[in-house]
């Protein structure tokens, strides 16, 4: 087995020849002329020249080596009652019927393709489907609501929408079409054709001219073939929570991706090509896209693609019941997915009713991996438990623990050393504009010298200026996450918090900005904040502090129930945001920022010193005795 100090320093010493080596294992249609090219810097691009298809190398490439017959995706539906799997004989020739549905509906090389699906096969194929004809897929998470599907259709201006007439929850049926119906009305840039999945518990209805039936289209098109693009060519623009109500397009590439994720797979999550890997996350979020459809497909392993929840689908026992079932050997969720199953199930005796002797390892990301949830599932289920770093941005893993490399020592609270590629540093965030290293054990800005390896973002879509004042601007010559951490002597990463106004809810990225934003909008609030509160649960929660405009004389409750429902109506579900408070006023500095790191630390339970610079200590009192009525922990200031 290799040794991970050595590959990593080779990777970081010799990056050109660590990637070129990597990249013989992905069929290209012409090789590249330049492995790194810096022609641009800081906009580096990987594998610049040369031309590959994904999909054939997801799908096709399998199918010709004789690897046909294997299982290529299993679906998993708990809340439909279905279990159906995919050769990859079968997967290509849905993929390639798609790809003919698109290519009838006017869809070519770099148009936009929307997906707003449930966690169906579909929704896999169709992201499949745009990569085989060189189209950009852009994924939109199911438990948005229409006001963020319409920001996104007006950034990516989407030729074609995918989508599907409902989504499943545990206590309900979403019906995503008059969602969908409502951002088309909304955005300003339509979509000529929507093709609709009719699923048959709920039905859509369809506008003539406009939308299709998604099995009336498939069953009459002609398959279409693999379209070789360029390495640099976009793949897809994944859309995640900003500083703002807007979001981030992230760019993905063809080559540099193909050639990371395949390398990940192997070596971050030691699988081989006749194993099951699956990842319990969502088509809409990072972890769906690399490791749900695009990593485990290239690989050639099995992926499973999971419509259901840690808990309630039927019970706490759901996902060992998929590990025995479909031979899972390595398993990838969010901790918030753990919390809940520890919660109803703390001795774990659902686990011991499964066969799981040939489980080997579950990884966890999306948040911080916190120390008593990695020590249960360690204990109950007997396998490496690996906490692992990364982003949107990112693509992949910055830090694990590579089993396929060497398996270093757990420690509890770290997501072990930077994975070869990353020349991750721990820099001093009170000196932005330059580049002061902090000692091992300082926290600081985690940052990632440039460039960055392949399968990281390009830039953001459409948004050059915007992708190096974001990531570039602050440390000359680095990446910055927007995470803050330290590396302690032995190299070890921990990563502690967010440096911006993100928050982390069970595991999904939200910008509190963004609340605020929606909050702002209530005509009866004159001002407001949200910050993140600690939630046994989802990690951490919104909550909204609202202060009235002067002479509002209708009732606080009737307020507070409204600007909950306008971030639900506004954001969606997926921001889990239930308690609004309005407070007298909101504590500030005398500078006029307002106090949310200090609100969070009452809200929390935690001391927190008097701000030396607070404007006016009797603001913070009152806001810390609501906090306490809301049943949220009061502490006084140390
Ligand atoms: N479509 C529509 N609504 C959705 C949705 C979707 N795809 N996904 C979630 N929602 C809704 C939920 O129904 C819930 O609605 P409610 O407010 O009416 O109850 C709300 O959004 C919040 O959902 P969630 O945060 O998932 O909370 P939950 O209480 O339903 O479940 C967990 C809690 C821990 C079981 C769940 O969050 C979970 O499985 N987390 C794993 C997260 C994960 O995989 N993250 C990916 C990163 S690796
Ligand atoms: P997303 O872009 O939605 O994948 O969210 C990325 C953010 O989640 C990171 O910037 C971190 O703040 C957080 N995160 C992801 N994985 C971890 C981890 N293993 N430990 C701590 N934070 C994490």
């Amino acid at each position: 087995m290799a040794n991970y100090q050595e590959t990593y320093r080779r990777s970081i010493g010799r990056p050109v020849e660590f990637w070129a080596e990597a990249a013989e294992v992905i069929d290209w249609e012409r090789r590249w002329d330049l492995v790194l090219d810096e022609s641009r810097a800081p906009f580096y691009r990987w594998f610049s020249g040369a031309r590959l298809n994904t999909c054939w190398n997801a799908l096709d490439r399998h199918v010709a080596r004789g690897r046909g017959e294997r299982v290529a995706l299993i679906w998993d539906s708990p809340v439909t009652g279905q279990v159906v799997s995919f050769t990859y004989r079968e997967l290509r020739d849905r993929v390639a019927e798609l790809a003919g549905v698109l290519v009838g509906l006017g869809v070519g090389k770099g148009d936009r393709v929307l997906i707003y699906m449930p966690m169906v096969p579909e929704a896999a194929m169709g992201m499949l489907a745009c990569a085989r004809i060189g189209a950009v897929h852009s994924v939109v998470f199911g438990g948005f609501a229409a006001h963020e599907l319409a920001t996104r259709i007006n950034a990516a201006r989407p030729r074609v929408v995918l989508s599907a007439s409902c989504g499943i929850e545990p206590s309900r049926i979403v019906a995503y079409k008059p969602l969908l119906d409502a951002a088309i009305a909304e955005a300003t840039s339509k979509p000529e054709h929507c093709v609709i999945l009719q699923r048959p518990m709920c039905r859509a209805d369809l506008i003539a001219d406009r939308d299709h039936d998604w099995n009336d289209l498939a069953s009459t098109a002609r398959p279409a073939d693999c379209v070789p693009v360029l390495a640099t060519d976009p793949l897809y623009i994944l859309y995640t929570s900003g500083t703002t109500g807007i979001p981030k397009g992230v760019v993905r590439d063809n080559g540099g991706h193909a050639v990371a994720l395949y390398w990940s797979l192997h070596n971050i999550y030691g699988v081989e090509p006749d194993e099951t890997f699956w990842t319990a996350s969502d088509v809409g979020w990072v972890v769906g896209h690399s490791y749900i459809v695009y990593a485990p497909l290239i690989y050639g392993c099995t992926t499973v693609m999971y419509e259901g929840k840690p808990v309630g689908t039927p019970d706490a026992g759901a996902f060992w019941r998929v590990i025995e079932q479909h031979d899972v050997r390595v398993f990838f969720t969010a901790p918030t997915a753990f919390r809940a199953i520890k919660r109803e199930d703390p001795e774990g005796q659902l686990i011991r009713k499964r066969d799981l002797a040939k489980f080997r390892a579950l990884f966890l990301a999306g948040e911080r991996a916190d120390p008593p949830t990695v020590a249960w599932a360690e204990q109950h289920l007997g396998v490496a438990v690996i906490d692992h770093w990364w982003q949107t941005e990112t693509g992949w893993p910055i830090a694990a623990n590579c089993l396929g490399i060497e398996k270093l020592p757990v420690k509890h609270g770290s997501a072990t050393r930077a994975v070869p590629g990353w020349d991750v540093r721990v820099l001093d965030a009170e000196r932005e504009g330059e580049v002061h290293e902090l000692a091992a054990g300082e926290i600081g800005a985690l940052a990632v010298k440039l460039p960055l390896p392949p399968g990281a973002l390009p830039t953001l879509w459409e948004a050059d200026d915007q992708f190096v004042r974001t990531y570039l601007s602050t440390f000359p010559g680095f990446y910055q996450t927007a995470d803050a951490g330290f590396i302690d002597q032995d190299g070890y990463i921990h990563v502690m918090t967010r440096t911006d106004d993100i928050i982390n809810v069970a595991g999904h990225r939200l910008s509190t900005g963004g609340i605020e934003e929606v909050l702002a909008a209530h005509p009866d609030v004159a001002e407001c904040a949200v910050i993140g509160v600690a939630d046994a649960l989802k990690g951490q929660v919104p909550l909204g502090l609202l202060v009235l405009k002067a002479g509002t004389a209708r009732s606080v409750a009737e307020i507070e129930r409204e600007a909950v429902a306008l971030v639900r109506e506004r954001i969606g579900p997926v921001a889990s945001f239930y308690t609004a408070l309005v407070v007298a006023g909101l504590p500030k500095t005398r500078s006029g920022k307002i106090l949310r790191g200090t609100m969070r630390k009452i809200a929390d339970g935690e001391p927190y010193p008097m701000p030396a610079t607070i404007d006016d200590p009797a603001v913070l009192g009152e806001v810390s005795d609501a906090l306490a009525k809301a049943g949220l922990a009061n502490k006084t200031a140390i």
